[in-house]
């Protein structure tokens, strides 16, 4: 009566469906309803400029490839990458992207593009990275990159949330740092670390652009306003933050350079869409 043998004998076959640019998910942490980072293995054949950004994403349910801009958080020495992503309720990505767990696979093409990269700057002796929520991707590779400390004196990380949990990926990745074997002799004293909440209370608060314009962060640093020869910027948030940030750097005499022209100032969007 072998014919008979009940189906649930014999382990049903799992059907393996790798995905075209798979990499594996290590680790995943949440940090509030909103925003979780993870790592996942690193193609042996990418190469990138701390500050870039590539197309990350899953299959939609129709098999389709469903793709993001993120920006790379590790820097480029790191034998993994790292992403700092929000959670969208109903996005079409992180709506499923929020769900990923160690083991799981991603697609990400390794093509890696962007703007906030050092080579795009003039020489200088302070860079300034400042960002809104999680446009401080880039920022914790390029705060992670040994070169931002060979070519500057001073990095000042400005970052901005409404409340104080949403900073708590940049803090600890700041404190940790310090203690970090490779690079934690050259941040010592020269990374200066800025944090503020606009909607709850905390130690710092205000708006970057609030907190450049008014002389406030000069103050509380206790280095000189920025000028054009010796101040160095990027940006990263919001459009709206975008825009208003690039004013204020304007008024201090910065200009917005480019790969193809170095000058004193970047800029890359965080997200697009939020309604400008
Ligand atoms: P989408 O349909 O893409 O977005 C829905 C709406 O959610 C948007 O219209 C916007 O209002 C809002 N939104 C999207 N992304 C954000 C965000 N990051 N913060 C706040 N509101 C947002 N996102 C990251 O989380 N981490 C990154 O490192 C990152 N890097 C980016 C780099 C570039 C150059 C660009 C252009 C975008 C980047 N984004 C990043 C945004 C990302 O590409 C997606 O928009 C995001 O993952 C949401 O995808 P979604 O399909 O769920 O929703
Ligand atoms: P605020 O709370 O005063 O709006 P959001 O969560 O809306 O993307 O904003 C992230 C942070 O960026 C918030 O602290 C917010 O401050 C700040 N922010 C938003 N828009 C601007 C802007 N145009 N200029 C400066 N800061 C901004």
């Amino acid at each position: 009566m072998d014919d008979l043998k009940p189906v649930t004998d014999t382990p049903a076959a799992k059907p393996v469906r790798t995905l075209p640019d798979a990499q594996t998910v290590t680790t995943v942490h949440h940090w509030t309803d909103r925003l979780f980072s993870f790592r996942v293995t690193r193609p042996q054949s990418l190469r990138f400029r701390s500050g870039e950004f590539v197309m990350i994403g899953l299959l939609d349910e129709k098999g389709k490839p469903l793709l993001r801009a993120y920006s790379i958080a590790s820097p480029s020495w790191d034998e993994e990458l790292e992403f700092y992503s929000i959670k969208v309720p109903d996005g079409p990505l992180t709506s499923k992207l929020q769900h990923i767990e160690p083991g799981d696979e991603i697609i990400l093409r390794p093509k890696p593009v962007g703007t906030l990269v050092l080579d795009a700057l003039l020489p200088g002796k302070r860079i300034w990275f400042l960002a809104t929520g999680t446009g401080i991707a880039p920022f914790a590779s390029l705060m992670r990159d040994p070169e931002t400390y060979e070519k500057y004196e001073q990095v000042v990380m400005m970052h901005t949330c409404r409340t104080v949990a949403e900073l708590e990926y940049g803090r600890q990745l700041v404190e940790g740092l310090q203690d970090d074997p490779l690079i934690g002799e050259m941040v010592a004293g020269k990374l200066l670390y800025y944090p503020t909440t606009t909607r709850e209370d905390s130690l710092r608060m205000g708006r970057i652009t609030d907190n450049l314009t008014s002389g406030k962060v000069f103050a509380d640093l206790g280095i000189p306003p920025m000028d054009k020869q010796h101040d160095r910027a990027m940006v990263c948030g919001s459009l709206a933050f975008n825009i208003d940030v690039k004013a204020v750097l304007e008024s201090f005499g910065l200009r917005e350079g480019a790969n193809s022209e170095p000058l004193e100032y970047v800029v890359e969007k965080a997200f697009v869409g939020d309604g400008i």
